[in-house]
């Protein structure tokens, strides 16, 4: 399946650069149907791309952190990196984000990308199964030298049947599934190889139709944590 995933990239890849050369102009006017057929290729050709990388970053077998690959990152920039990407879908859904962050820049040492799809993925699914006018909140502090994360969301919850199932690939809820048809269930297995390769801890607490909350622990030992000596 990996490799199959790996050589479909390329072709995925260059389809959605075709179909940007045409959208953006470049080879004369297109009419308004036109453009409109083709906008919706290239959102598809989005979602297969991301589907074939969900699927490289599960199948990547570096479970082991290599000194090498760590490079110094600011929780609160790619917090506000991920929210930033996400705010066209907050406003859409007039859903309130409450952020808490430390006073002093958290950086941490992570293979780059880590924690953007760690937030992306916990974020977005928060955002996706909370109904219009609902509240997210993502808490980052320290506690006994170790970061703490916390993502709520007042949404659409987990039943306590499929909550045990929620970090398998491919599992998707039934009432997720109602709500959202697109999915494919590989989010949560992403985020827990990303927090166990920090040696860190995820759990999740749920109730139907009130809401979820993900807690995320990373041991200091493995993140390093330096607060202060912002570097990027
Ligand atoms: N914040 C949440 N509120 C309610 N259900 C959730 C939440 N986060 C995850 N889930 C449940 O866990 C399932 C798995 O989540 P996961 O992110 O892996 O997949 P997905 O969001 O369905 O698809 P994708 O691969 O696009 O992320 C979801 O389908 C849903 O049933
Ligand atoms: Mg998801």
């Amino acid at each position: 399946m990996m490799m199959v995933a790996h050589e479909m990239r390329a072709p995925v890849t260059a389809i959605q650069g075709i179909l940007r050369t045409i959208l953006d102009g470049y080879l004369g006017e297109i009419s308004p149907r036109q453009k409109e057929l083709l906008s919706r290729a290239e959102l598809r050709t989005h979602s297969f791309l991301s589907l074939i990388n969900d699927l490289l970053d599960l199948g990547a077998n570096e479970t082991e952190l290599v000194e090498s690959k760590l490079s110094p990152t600011s929780l609160k920039d790619v917090l506000d990196k991920v929210l930033g990407l996400l705010g066209v879908k907050l406003k859409e859904k007039n859903i309130e984000i409450e952020v808490e962050t430390p006073e002093t820049p958290l950086i941490i040492s992570e293979v780059e990308g880590d924690m953007e799809k760690l937030f992306t993925n916990l974020i977005g699914n928060a955002v996706k199964y909370t109904a219009s006018n609902g509240k997210v909140s993502v808490r980052i502090g320290i506690e006994d030298k170790s970061i703490k994360i916390v993502v709520s969301d007042t949404g659409i919850g987990i039943s306590s049947e499929d909550l045990p199932h929620v970090f398998e690939e491919f599992y998707r809820a039934k009432n997720a599934r109602m709500l959202e048809r697109e999915g494919t269930g590989l989010g949560l297995p992403i985020v827990k190889r990303i927090v166990e390769r920090y040696d860190g801890k995820i759990s999740v607490e749920s109730e139907p139709n009130k809401g979820t909350i993900f807690t995320i622990i990373f041991p200091e030992n493995k993140i390093k944590i330096s607060p202060g000596n912002k570097r990027k």
